[in-house]
């Protein structure tokens, strides 16, 4: 990774990553265990955490996988409560795992909807409220992956506005109730990634992917270690006064606002 930050410096701490078995959550848990971190993924695909344990270890990251779902509360709290036996108190949950599929809101189905929420709204709370007893306090960290969709309304992304929008506020109340406890609660909004599943459903052809480029103000996609290194930020020291936030990483593109669309 292009990283900006020491070695070592998360040595000794725990890093639990919902849908941290492929993309910007893989590279977030590759990025802490790079900096020392031991690292528990939670993934629906057992194949899928099994390639990145084996990536991770590649890397010399001691690291545990967990086939879950995030919508099922009591198999998310098994699985925090096995790293929690495997590698301690919890010092940063991401909370990653998303859903995501372009269609008009006529074309989509109620389930459909529901499917998207439940991935992201339910499933953030879910792990959110499994892992809070089980952060070492004070000075532990909750970071959401939110989307520029929370707050910019996007046509054939009806249930990601919805339910980014959501995450949104989930990270801003759990931060005023939390704050107390030591534990800091964060989003990051991530714009259009590079080699990531989401991108390569919403603009995955060359010419869209130009075009969305063009329009960006930095004038490029994001790369994973991008959103990365804001994630080690947002745990670290350095933003220990930091909670409630909304950390865009996005190239600029939330400036366009709706015009981003319209072009
Ligand atoms: N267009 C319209 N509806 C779709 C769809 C699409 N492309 N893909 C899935 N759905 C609908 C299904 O038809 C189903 O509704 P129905 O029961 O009325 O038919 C509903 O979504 C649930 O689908 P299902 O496959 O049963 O459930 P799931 O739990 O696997 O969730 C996804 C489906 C698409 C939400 C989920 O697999 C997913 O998001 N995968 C991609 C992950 C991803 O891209 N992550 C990055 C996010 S930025």
């Amino acid at each position: 990774m292009s990283g900006i930050f020491r070695d070592g410096l998360f040595t000794g701490r725990h890093v639990f990553v919902t849908g941290g078995s492929s993309g910007i959550n893989l590279r977030i848990a590759e990025a802490f265990g790079k900096a020392g971190a031991k690292v528990s993924i939670l993934a629906r695909k057992q194949e899928k955490l099994d390639a990145a344990l084996a990536l991770l270890a590649s890397q010399g990251t001691t690291a545990k996988g967990y086939s879950a779902d995030v919508r099922d509360y009591a198999a998310v709290d098994g699985a925090l409560t096995q790293a929690v036996a495997a590698f301690g108190p919890l010092d940063v949950l991401v909370c990653g795992a998303a859903g995501n599929f372009p269609a008009p809101a006529m074309a989509m189905s109620s389930n459909g909807f529901k499917a998207v929420l439940d991935i992201d709204v339910l499933g953030t709370f879910n792990a959110c409220r499994a892992a809070f007893e089980k952060l070492r306090t004070p000075g532990a960290s909750v970071i959401n992956i939110s989307a520029p969709q929370a707050s910019v309304p996007y046509p054939m992304q009806a249930h990601v506005c919805a339910a980014k929008a959501g995450v949104d506020m989930l990270t801003r109340t759990l931060a005023m109730e939390w704050g107390g406890a030591g534990v800091r609660v964060n989003s990051i909004s991530p714009g259009p990634i590079d080699e990531t599943e989401g991108m390569s459903r919403l603009a995955g052809d060359a010419e869209t992917k130009a075009k969305v480029e063009q329009r960006v103000p930095l004038q490029r996609f994001g790369t994973r270690d991008d959103i990365a290194n804001v994630a080690l930020f947002l745990a670290s020291e350095a933003a220990s006064y930091v909670t409630g936030s909304v950390y865009s990483c996005d190239g600029g593109m939330t400036l366009m606002g709706g015009a981003f669309m319209a072009m």
